[in-house]
């Protein structure tokens, strides 16, 4: 049988994907690329905000026109698979919904999905079981969904217990778990020796990464002890929990790649209590000093949330200022969008009005754009170390990889190849690409 999986979502979702793979090819299925080919589709899907849900719900749509003409199978699997459960087959017709931690029982489920004794949904059956609480599927090498075979995620938990009050990711993924160390390495070494040469270890808040004493700073050093080749990220850093040991592992590994994603979400101290994040803004600003002091030149990016229940115009403002006082390379910029049952929905009202959230990400996205044109000007004239990962999509006759700060930079390709380093100097940038030559 051919199975299409379709990702939405965070890298989590992508890595996900690959266990999926992983299983369904162990077990007989093929994979294949082309949607048209497929006796089963499988959508991995996302409900961060409500228009991650409705892309979805569109695509379901799509797809069950495909299914009157063919006979396909359609599975939901990924956050929606936990939040909407039965509704998905009562209202939208698909055939099967698997959770985030049942994806091993997803070849029963296809293969039983004419039965009309079986289960079609298995989520709400794990979660009243220990499965929710402890599977990590440790013993799976995920498939590198695709992947251009130079940089590959590896996921080291899963599950989130931070309850920031906006948030869905608590609800559909979970209690928070930590995988085994030594399968985690395992799994590094292998995508190394496969010619791999960058890993990112992905979680929803890596630094609360434990297992038997090992923390993230333990298992990062021992990522990058690998080989000097390898490069390792991560993704993503909770400001309360990023280590002083953290940020000086970092700094002493030149394979830790020096770039943060540290989501700030607000610059308001009255925005962030009501978000429960657990951190002021002097806090999180002081981290930012540490990090900027300890590891001169590290990328930093972050997320940020417009909009949310009660922020004021002052409230606004305090945000656009964190960003410009610690002038982030890069952000993911989003208006706040209700998720049903968190704590946002039920204590506070969502009282800015759309048009108002939409204005002020404008404001938002129009800074960070100014931002990271200073940050990449300021650039030209450096030479940086660059991982080659392909040739640029725009620019057939350019390649493009990554400097440790994580900018993308666009060079000439001089019969180079993916998975090689190279030294470039930039000449030039836009606000989003960085521009260079080849200097050796
Ligand atoms: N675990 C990561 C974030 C995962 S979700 C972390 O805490 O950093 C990615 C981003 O989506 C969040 O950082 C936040 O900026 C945004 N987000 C989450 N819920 C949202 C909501 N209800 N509305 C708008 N944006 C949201
Ligand atoms: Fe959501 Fe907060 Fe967990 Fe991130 S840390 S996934 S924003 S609850
Ligand atoms: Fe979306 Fe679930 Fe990731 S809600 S952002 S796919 S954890």
């Amino acid at each position: 049988m051919n199975v299409y999986i379709e990702t939405y979502g965070c890298q989590m979702n992508v890595s996900d994907s690959g266990i999926v793979g992983k299983i369904l090819t162990d077990n007989g299925f093929t994979l294949i690329n082309r949607i048209e080919e497929a006796n089963v589709i499988l959508i991995n899907t996302c409900s961060i905000r409500d228009n991650a849900e409705k892309k979805v719900k569109n695509r379901i749509t799509e797809l069950n026109a495909l299914k009157r003409k063919n006979k396909i199978v359609i599975g939901i699997l990924g956050c929606m698979a936990e939040r909407l459960k039965e509704d998905l087959i009562e209202n939208y017709g698909v055939d099967i919904v698997c959770g985030v931690d049942s994806y091993r029982k997803i070849t029963d489920l296809i293969m039983d999905v004419n039965n009309p004794n079986y289960k079609k949904v298995v989520n709400d059956y794990f979660s009243s079981s220990q499965i929710h609480s402890i599977e990590t599927y440790d013993d799976i090498t995920p498939i590198q969904m695709d992947s251009n075979g130079v940089t590959a995620f590896v996921s080291i938990m899963r599950g989130c217990e931070n309850f920031c009050s906006y948030c869905v990711v608590p609800y559909t993924r979970g209690k928070e778990r930590s995988r085994n160390r030594n399968n985690i390495i395992k799994e590094c070494e292998y995508l190394f020796e496969n010619g791999y040469r960058e890993i990112t270890l992905l979680g929803q808040n890596v630094n609360s990464y434990n297992y038997n004493d090992t923390d993230f700073a333990d298992l990062i050093s021992k990522v990058a002890a690998i080989n000097p080749l390898l490069r390792v990220r991560f993704a993503t850093s909770h400001p309360k929990d990023i280590s002083d040991k953290l940020i000086l592992t970092i700094a002493s590994y030149k394979n830790i790649c020096k770039a943060i994603h540290l989501p700030v979400q607000s610059g308001s101290n009255a925005v962030l209590k009501r978000m429960n994040r657990k951190y002021t803004r002097e806090q999180y600003m002081e981290k930012i000093n540490k990090i900027k002091t300890s590891i001169p030149n590290c990328g930093l990016s972050t997320d940020i949330i417009v909009g949310f229940c009660g922020e004021t115009q002052t409230d606004f403002e305090d945000t656009l200022c964190i960003m410009r006082e610690v002038k982030y390379d890069y952000a993911f910029m989003f208006a706040y969008s209700e998720r049903s049952d968190t704590f946002a929905s039920k204590k506070y009202i969502d009282d800015i009005s759309p048009l108002e959230k939409n204005e002020r990400l404008t404001k938002v996205i129009n800074l960070q754009r100014e931002l990271s044109l200073t940050s990449n000007k300021n650039d030209i004239g450096k030479e940086f170390e660059v991982l080659i990962e392909g040739v640029s999509k725009r620019s057939p006759d350019k390649l493009f990889g990554r400097n440790t700060q994580n900018k993308v930079i666009i060079f000439d390709n001089k019969g180079l190849n993916k998975g090689e380093y190279v030294k470039i100097k930039v000449t030039d940038c836009t606000s989003a690409t960085l521009i260079g030559e080849v200097t050796v």
